[in-house]
C-alpha cells in the first residue's frame, strides 16, 4: 500500500468522524460512533492502523506519525461532542474501563472493642457467675463518699489535695478537701459500696466496674485515669474464708488454674483486717488489689447493725488484669491509641 492511499484514508475517516460528532445529539449515539471510530476491537481506525504493516517499511514512519495526528483528532472530536452533550460524565463514560464483577471487593476495616472493654466485659460475665449483680456510680464524687464514710479520717495522706482532682464546679467554688460537699473525681470505686448501702436493701452481692483517677506519674504499671472492679458482699455470716474462695475463684477463671494468688496482711480505714491481693506473673508478684471484711465503722455511719451484718469488699486494678491475660507489659500502650497496637487483641 502506498503512503499516499494511506494518508487518505486517515483522512477521510477524520472528515466522517468530524462531520458526524458535529452533529451528534444524545449520549447513547455518541457511544455508538465512539466504538465505530475507536473501538478497541473492530473500530475504524483500529482497521486503517492494520494497513500499515503493508507500507513500505521506508514510509511507515510518516504513516505512524500522520496515524497518531488523525487518532488525537478523532479523540478530541469525541471529547468536544461529549462534553457538549453533557459534560465531564460522559467523557469519563467513553474512558473508562468496563467494570468486572468477577473481580474480589475491597474487605471493609471491622472495628473491635478496646482491650480493657473486652476485659470489663469477661469480668462481669465471671463474677455473674458467681451470684454478683452489677451497680454503677459516678466518676464525679463527694468527700463523704469517696472518704468520709468509707472511714479515711481528715489527716488521711489519701486525702491530700496533692493525691486527688478535686473539682471547682459551675455551682460551687473549690470547696475545702475537708468539707463533706466538695466534689472530686473519685479516686477508688469503693465509693459504690457506700451508695449500694445507702439505697438498696441487705443483704447484697454486688459489682461496680469504673474509671477512676488519680494524680499518679505515668509509667508502665501506673496511669492517671484507669479501671477498678470493686466488689462488695453484705449479708449475715460473711467470712474471710468465703472473701478467699471468691478471689481465688475469680482468679482462676479469669487466668487459669496455674494462677498463684497471695493474701498479704494490710491496711484499709474501710476494712478490717484488710489484705492486699497479689498474683504471680512474670516471675514477680504482681499486687492487683485491696480487700477485706467491711469496717464496723462503715457499717456504723450507713446506720447498719453490725451485730447483724457482716460482708467483704475488694478492689482490683482491671488494667493489671488485662495485662496479665493479655501479655501487655506497659500500661501506657493501652492509651496511645495506636490502632496497629490494640488490633493484636481481637475479641
Ligand atoms: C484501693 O483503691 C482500695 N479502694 C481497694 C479496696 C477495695 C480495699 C475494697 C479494700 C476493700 P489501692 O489504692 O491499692 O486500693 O488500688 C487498688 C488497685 O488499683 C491496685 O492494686 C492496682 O492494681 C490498681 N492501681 C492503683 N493505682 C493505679 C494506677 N495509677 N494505675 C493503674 N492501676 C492502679
Amino acid at each position: 500500500m502506498s503512503l499516499q492511499n494511506f494518508v487518505d484514508s486517515l483522512d477521510r475517516l477524520l472528515d466522517e468522524a468530524n462531520a458526524t460528532l458535529d452533529a451528534v445529539a444524545s449520549s447513547e449515539q455518541l457511544e455508538a460512533l465512539r466504538v465505530k471510530f475507536v473501538g478497541a476491537k473492530n473500530g475504524a481506525l483500529k482497521s486503517v492502523q492494520k494497513l500499515m504493516g503493508a507500507i513500505e517499511a521506508d514510509h511507515r514512519p510518516a504513516a505512524g506519525k500522520r496515524f497518531n495526528d488523525v487518532r488525537d483528532a478523532i479523540q478530541s472530536a469525541l471529547d468536544s461532542a461529549s462534553e457538549r452533550l453533557g459534560g465531564a460524565g460522559s467523557r469519563r463514560a467513553s474512558n473508562e474501563l468496563p467494570v468486572d464483577p468477577t473481580l474480589p471487593g475491597i474487605r471493609p476495616i471491622l472495628g473491635q472493642l478496646h482491650p480493657i472493654t473486652q476485659t470489663i466485659e469477661h469480668l462481669k460475665d465471671i463474677m455473674g457467675r458467681l451470684g454478683f449483680s452489677i451497680t454503677e456510680g459516678p466518676e464525679i464524687e463527694d468527700t463523704w463518699h469517696n472518704f468520709m464514710a468509707l472511714n479515711i479520717p481528715e489527716d488521711h495522706p489519701a486525702r491530700d489535695p496533692l493525691d486527688n482532682f478535686y473539682l471547682a464546679t459551675a455551682s460551687k467554688q473549690l470547696l475545702s478537701p475537708t468539707d463533706r460537699d466538695a466534689m472530686l473525681l473519685r479516686s477508688q470505686t469503693s465509693t459504690v459500696q457506700i451508695r449500694v448501702m445507702e439505697t438498696q436493701p441487705l443483704p447484697l452481692r454486688i459489682i461496680s466496674l469504673g474509671r477512676v483517677y488519680r494524680p499518679d506519674a505515668p509509667d508502665a504499671t501506673h496511669f492517671p485515669m484507669f479501671h477498678q472492679m470493686e466488689g462488695l458482699w453484705v449479708d449475715k455470716h460473711v467470712t474471710m474464708a468465703q472473701l478467699k474462695s471468691v478471689l481465688r475463684l475469680f482468679a482462676t477463671s479469669y487466668l487459669g488454674n496455674d494462677v498463684h494468688v497471695r493474701f498479704r496482711p494490710s491496711f484499709f480505714p474501710f476494712t478490717e483486717p484488710s489484705v492486699e491481693v497479689d498474683y504471680w506473673w512474670n516471675d514477680n508478684w504482681i499486687e492487683f488489689g485491696g480487700a477485706g471484711m467491711v469496717d464496723p465503722n462503715v457499717f456504723k455511719a450507713l446506720g447498719i447493725d453490725s451485730e447483724e451484718w457482716s460482708g467483704f469488699a475488694f478492689g482490683l486494678g482491671v488494667e493489671r488484669l488485662c495485662m496479665r491475660r493479655f501479655g501487655i507489659v506497659d500500661i501506657r500502650d493501652l492509651y496511645r491509641s495506636d490502632v496497629r497496637f490494640l488490633r493484636q487483641f481481637a475479641s
